[in-house]
């Protein structure tokens, strides 16, 4: 995204100028039934009730801070449906399908391709290797920083770039508990982010010490409470958890944290932001370099 691509209003804001809509997927289906990931214990008992509650705070949250929610359906058997973020890219309106990499949630991209017909987007081939969608790509200054070596493949950025122009910068994510690059990397604007260093490896570290200035350094604590698993809209972070250091950080950068108890979502190893896919966002198409 060019500064001049920018509602005028949007940079008086500040924030990044992308998150004032997002697709959303109703609790209806949610629970921890199987585990992919090290956060999901199946014996752990999800309290449906609770979650309901949780997921319809975050949307009114969110539409209180002027974000606008579309909903998919939720389908039964696919409880990680609630976490669209995985389900794909948006960029303009047109939709690039995720390529999951755990068959127990490959069903969920037809239900979520289906929306996007209905809306009348264009949909594009997925990537020809696993990659999972916003929640391991986030647009950052009209590039995408992505992640791979978890649930991604660096393949599948390669690919990505040549077909549609994308600037992509990949990193690899070496702590499992962070498979996602959404759990450890949060664009709070086109310019600065939270981070989570341990999230990614020495030379991951040094690429984003280039491209972020004035990084908001998520401590060990904060990154195992999903911090950075937040949506942001605007000045306003709505995250899982926010300590007071943290927010005094977000504070003096001139946002203003939100903080949404999405502790359910917690068992299946996700937060605030992995329960949202972003419609708005423009990425820059001019074949800039894949690094
Ligand atoms: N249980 C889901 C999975 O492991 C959680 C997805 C969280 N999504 C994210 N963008 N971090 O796939």
């Amino acid at each position: 995204m060019t500064p001049t691509s920018k509602a005028p209003e949007e940079a008086i804001e500040g924030g990044p100028g992308w998150g004032r809509s997002v697709l959303m997927c109703s609790p209806e289906h949610f629970d921890v039934t199987y585990s992919i990931n090290v956060w999901m214990d199946p014996d752990v008992r999800v309290d449906s009730d609770r979650a309901w509650r949780q997921w319809e705070h975050l949307v009114s949250t969110l539409e209180a801070a002027g974000t606008e929610v579309r909903t998919v359906p939720a389908a039964p058997g696919l409880p990680d449906m609630v976490f669209t973020a995985n389900a794909g890219l948006v960029d303009g309106t047109t939709f690039t399908p995720a390529r999951m990499s755990k068959p127990e949630r490959a069903p969920e991209i037809d239900h979520v391709r289906g929306r996007f017909e209905e809306l009348g987007w264009t949909i594009e081939q997925p990537p020809a290797a696993p990659q999972e969608g916003a929640g391991d790509a986030l647009p950052f200054d009209g590039r995408l920083v992505a992640g791979y070596g978890q649930r991604s493949s660096v393949s599948a950025y390669a690919g990505l770039r040549t077909r549609n122009g994308w600037a992509v910068t990949a990193l690899e994510l070496t702590d499992p508990r962070y498979y996602h690059i959404d759990l450890g990397f949060c664009p709070l604007g086109d310019r600065t982010a939270m981070v989570l260093p341990e999230a990614f490896t020495a030379a991951g570290r040094s690429a984003l010490a280039e491209l972020v200035e004035d990084p908001v350094v998520l401590t060990p604590e904060e990154g195992a409470a999903f911090c950075a698993n937040a949506v942001v809209t605007g000045r306003t972070v709505v995250m899982p958890h926010c300590t007071p250091r943290l927010g005094r950080e977000l504070e003096r950068r001139g946002f203003e944290p939100a903080v949404c108890d999405v502790s359910e979502f917690g068992k299946a190893g996700g937060g605030c932001r992995c329960l949202t896919l972003a419609l708005d966002v423009e990425l820059d198409r001019a074949a800039a370099p894949f690094t």
